[in-house]
């Protein structure tokens, strides 16, 4: 009877360890995670120089690719776009992910 009880409570505290731990792994990266991972490599100040790819900060450049909307940037970044790889690369990304990653771009480009 005893070890039953027991047993249960160590199960419970099993599953809540499950659920938490599970929790972390699921959660969303932040734009600028993915950004500075991802992105940075090609969109930061030596990347953009030697990839030729739009420099973030770079507010005329972004304000201009703006115009195609932000659908249309996400789409590019998910499925690639001239010299852009699909995702940048980053394969584990979710949509998502590579959505907050372009607003960041943009978010430092106004
Ligand atoms: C290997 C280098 C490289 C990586 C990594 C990279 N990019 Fe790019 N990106 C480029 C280049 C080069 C262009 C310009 C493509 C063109 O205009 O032909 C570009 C263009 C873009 C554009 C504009 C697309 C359009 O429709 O004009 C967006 C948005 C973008 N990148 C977002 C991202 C995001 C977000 C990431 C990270 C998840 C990322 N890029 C990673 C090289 C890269």
């Amino acid at each position: 009877m005893r070890i039953t009880r027991q047993l249960k409570s160590m199960l419970a505290l099993l599953i809540v360890m499950l659920a938490i731990w599970s929790g972390a792994q699921g959660e969303a990266r932040s734009g600028e995670d993915v950004y500075d991972d991802s992105c940075a490599k090609c969109h930061g100040w030596i990347g953009s120089m030697i990839k030729d790819a739009p420099r973030t900060g770079d507010t005329e450049t972004w304000k201009v690719l703006q115009t195609k909307g932000l659908d249309e940037l996400v789409n590019s970044t998910i499925n690639g776009f001239g010299e852009m790889p699909a995702k940048g690369k980053c394969t584990e990304c979710s949509d998502a992910e590579l959505k907050a990653a372009v607003e960041y771009i943009l978010e430092e480009s106004r």
